[in-house]
């Protein structure tokens, strides 16, 4: 059983701050921002960059390597070039100790696993990923982490995701999306569906995922959101 170890005295960080530390020959960073303690995987999901050497931007860590960012409470990327989560553990604090309890396997050793077999293990792996509720909701906020590699926006924003689809199915929810492109010629569309295939099946709950390419109606820029806008500089 995985269970809580004593990691580090609270005046240890500074808050804000970070240190690494090693935990069962696992390399983590505790970070104290707010009063608040959240641990990581030391590791970049792009390309292995060490993020406990990176700059602690509010709860954005950047990694020093080529500067995609995670957010520090739950290991999810914000900005590419990093497109997979980074691993996330829960963390307790008593009297002045801080504790971190490591999950069964990373996120990122779940993703290195699943790359090796089939993509039904995605879904099927122990992670350290918190559960999210599956709802339509929750899953247009997890194809957040989806991000167009031309437009450096996020698919959701972009407005790519046409109808998500759940239903019950033993236990677990099936999750069928239909998302188009912003041209039929489009040529990072197969990256697209594959990652956005890929973070459905790490969301506990979700059982067989289908991302279905649908060109009509076809995409218009005012299916972008206001935040994509502003990234874009359309105004
Ligand atoms: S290794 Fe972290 S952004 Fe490339």
């Amino acid at each position: 059983m995985t269970e809580f170890n004593r990691v580090a005295k609270v005046s240890d960080i500074p808050d804000p701050g970070k240190r690494v530390y090693e935990l069962d020959e696992r390399l983590i960073v505790l970070f104290h921002v707010a009063g608040q303690f959240y641990a990581l995987d030391d590791v970049c999901t792009h390309d292995d960059g060490p993020l406990g050497e990176g700059e602690l931007q509010g709860y954005a860590i950047a990694c020093p390597r080529h500067g995609a960012k995670f957010d520090i409470r739950d290991g999810r990327v914000l900005s590419m070039p990093a497109t997979q989560p980074t691993g996330s553990y829960e963390v307790r604090v008593e009297g002045d100790d801080v504790l971190v309890k490591l999950a069964n396997g990373s996120v990122a050793e779940a993703i290195g696993d699943a790359e090796q077999s089939s993509a039904e293990q995605i879904g099927t792996a122990e992670t350290g990923v918190k559960t999210m509720a599956v709802t339509e909701d929750g899953v247009r906020e997890a194809l957040k982490q989806v991000i167009d590699p031309e437009l450096f926006v996020n698919i959701v924003d972009l407005g790519l995701i046409y109808t998500v689809t759940l239903a019950e199915n033993d236990g677990k929810s099936d999750v069928l999306i239909e998302m188009t492109m912003t041209s039929p010629a489009c040529p990072a569309g197969p990256q697209l569906l594959q990652n956005s295939k890929d973070v459905l099946g790490r969301i506990e709950g979700v059982g067989q995922v289908e991302v279905k390419l649908v060109m009509t109606p076809p995409w218009t820029p005012d299916r972008m959101t206001e935040d994509a806008r502003d990234q874009l500089g359309i105004f």
